[in-house]
């Protein structure tokens, strides 16, 4: 862990402008300066380089945020990575929070794995290219297979001698200690009658007579392999794997992302394959934004990983009606993380290994982008061609794509493909959307239980909500988080009436100063009003945990913070008032600097009009339920006692809204 004193030094130390101006030509316009995005294509700059807040924002592609976050965006570098790389540009020493003697020992632990790894992977490759009985089966066989001698130096291939030991004892007489071929899963010890028997001498190999396939993590370093029996043999596993270590955990992992990365970035696109000869013919032919899954079925981890690199993936299956059903699940898992998928099938039992070897890279390249077809469209005609006339399985189908589409997390991107998928499946629009509010609403209860789901996720019901008038809920969050953010340390003035002790039946008049945070995060606390925005109530609770703590928020903690939502969200909120040019605020009859002095009027109606909202919806809901009761015949008056009470606060917040309406 970098210690905190090292990361706010460095966020002292870095100048947004330096940073930025390493990799963009920046001109000076007023106190801020602009640029061509790097983000995304443009010809006139709306990339703006803030110096006072530390910060830049596109205004044409809306990225924003830190240096930080420059960095990550561009490098695609982690949080971690991109603060030693700022570290190393401003000769700052990163200082590591000193580990205990623990994790010390797991370090040079993980560090001992590595380095066995490492000298596994050598020695197979002797056996490869030294050995005779390496050469005679492993070698020819990947010739064979029609890999060049350069594509398995690149991929470290090799071979494992087919021995119940040679390997950990080799290893054991380099000085490896048996404890770490355990450990990575190279050797095991030998068992009688369920007693382990230890002792150096004592292992079994894991891999014995296999060709052999490194596993790489996203730096290159080997964390676990893969090796294919090369006999015909029905009782032994085609392919025997490590088992998961300290430094391998499968469901993390993805074959190939070590070569894959930079072609991906530059592709845009990543390819989606099976198996590890997939991934290494593909290369071979010249195709290098290819990673596989391994044979199992696809990870959140996996496809986060992929969206560190690309929005866009394309599966690449051989065309297996079977093996497709099965998959499609993993692949709504893509829709659901935000990515794009598309599929594309090969003929007559092709897979990606076997159709770029017979036609080469140029051809195979041909064929993914004129078959590769969206996924939506795809899993439609799959199950369309399968129910035919049948009524009952057509309905099941349409509840199937409706359930993948509501998976989608951007709700245009959803309406664009009920549309397509309304008229492939000949089914009115309405029908879909409706059933798609329905699935999504579940998937809401399940991952936020507790909750009302139609106020947690406004979107739902996009269509009810494009008919309501005025600001929307979430604006008005937003409009309370600007406040705290800009003014949350600015005072407001009150009268309040304090009782003289002398004279206790005269009431003074005295002013109190309130902090601007104080009085918001007070009036919505306790009204126990949570926000509906996900971002934004995480935010509401992470500036009253810190209010807790230290008294005062400075907003830079939010543009600094880790979180890419809330340094995201502090850049946009906080950015008008300085990215702003001479004329915006006459361009857009908005009066910014005003504001101030219409400070509290401005605090106070945010707070009531959000309280006005949060109530009518409680009013509404409550009618609900008292109107299910009645149905049921069940006892009403507590409901109605409730209903009772809202309505009076109502009134309150009526009368509030009222003085500001009228003035
Ligand atoms: N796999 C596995 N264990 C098995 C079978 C398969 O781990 N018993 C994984 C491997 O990662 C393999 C992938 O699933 O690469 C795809 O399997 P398959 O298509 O059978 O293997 P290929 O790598 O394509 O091997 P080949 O072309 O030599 O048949
Ligand atoms: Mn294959």
């Amino acid at each position: 862990m970098i210690t905190k004193e090292t990361i706010d030094r460095i966020f002292e130390t870095v100048r947004i402008e330096d940073v930025v101006g390493d990799f963009v030509q920046l001109k000076k316009r007023g106190v801020n300066y602009l640029g061509l995005c790097p983000f995304h294509n443009e010809k006139t700059p709306s990339f703006n380089v803030n110096p006072v807040r530390n910060i830049y924002k596109c205004f044409g592609c809306g990225k924003g945020g830190n240096a930080v976050n420059f960095i990550m965006e561009l490098e695609h570098y982690t949080y971690p990575e991109a603060l030693k790389f700022l570290a190393k540009k401003y000769s700052i020493e990163i200082e590591e929070s000193v580990p205990d003697p623990k994790e010390i020992e797991l370090r040079d632990e993980r560090e001992s794995l590595y380095i066995l790894n490492s000298f596994a992977s050598k020695t197979f490759a002797e056996n490869l290219f030294d050995n005779e009985e390496g050469k005679a089966i492993g070698l020819s066989y990947f010739h064979e297979r029609g890999f060049s001698d350069e594509t398995i130096r690149k991929f470290e291939l090799g071979y494992s001698l087919a021995d119940w030991s040679a390997f950990s004892e080799h290893a054991i007489k380099n000085g490896y200690k048996s404890e770490f071929i355990i450990k990575t899963g190279l050797g095991y010890p030998r068992q009688k009658d369920g007693e382990v028997i230890t002792g150096n001498e004592k292992l079994i190999d894991r891999f014995r007579g296999r060709v052999m396939f490194p596993i790489h993590n996203l730096s290159g370093r080997i964390i676990a392999f893969g090796g294919r029996i090369l006999k015909k043999d029905d009782k032994a596993a085609k392919y025997v794997n490590s088992p998961e270590s300290d430094i391998y955990f499968k469901s993390k992992s993805l074959y190939g992302i070590f070569f894959a990365k930079k072609a991906i970035v530059q592709k845009d696109n990543c390819y989606l394959v099976e198996g590890y000869t997939d991934v290494i013919s593909l290369h071979q032919s010249g195709i290098e934004n290819v990673v596989a899954s391994s044979g199992t079925s696809l990870t959140v981890e996996q496809i986060r990983l992929i969206g560190r690199y690309t929005k866009n993936i394309t599966v690449l299956y051989d065309g297996d009606a079977a093996g497709i059903k099965a998959s499609l699940r993993g692949i709504d898992l893509i829709l659901e993380e935000g990515l794009n998928v598309k599929v594309a099938l090969f003929p007559d039992g092709d897979d990606p290994d076997s159709y770029s070897r017979k036609h080469g890279g140029g051809a195979t390249a041909t064929f993914i982008q004129e078959n590769a077809k969206d996924f939506i469209v795809f899993k439609t005609n799959l199950l369309l061609s399968e129910v035919a006339n049948d009524p009952i399985r057509k309905a099941g189908l349409i509840r199937d794509i409706v359930e993948t589409i509501s998976k989608i997390p951007d709700p245009i991107t959803r309406s664009v493909y009920i549309k397509q998928s309304s008229a492939m499946m000949d089914i009115e629009e309405q029908v879909l959307i409706a059933e798609m509010n329905k699935s999504r609403k579940q998937q809401l209860k399940k991952d936020v239980p507790g909750n009302d789901v139609e106020e947690l996720m406004p979107d739902i019901l996009f269509q009810q909500a494009q008919k309501d008038e005025g600001l929307t809920t979430e604006s008005q969050e937003k409009n309370i988080i600007r406040l705290l953010l800009n003014f949350g340390n600015h005072d407001l003035h009150f009268d309040m009436e304090v009782e003289d002790e002398t004279t206790p039946e005269q009431k003074k008049i005295q002013v109190v100063a309130v902090k601007v945070f104080r009085y918001i995060v007070e009036e919505i606390n306790t009204d126990e009003i949570t926000f509906e925005h996900r971002v934004y109530n995480s935010f509401l609770k992470k500036y009253t945990e810190l209010l807790v703590e230290q008294d005062t928020v400075d907003p830079q903690v939010f543009l600094n913070s880790e979180n890419p939502d809330f340094s995201g969200m502090a850049v946009e909120l906080l950015s008008p008032r300085y990215f702003l040019s001479e004329n915006w605020g006459t361009m857009h009859k908005i009066i910014v600097p005003e504001e101030e002095s219409v400070l509290k009027e401005a605090v106070e109606n945010a707070v009531i009009h959000l309280k006005n909202r949060k109530i009518q919806k409680m009013i509404e809901e409550n009618q609900r339920l008292i109107k299910e009761a009645h149905e049921r015949g069940d006892d009403c008056t507590a409901l109605i006692e409730r209903h009772m009470k809202l309505e009076g606060i109502k009134m309150e917040l009526s009368k509030a809204l009222g003085i500001d309406i009228l003035r």
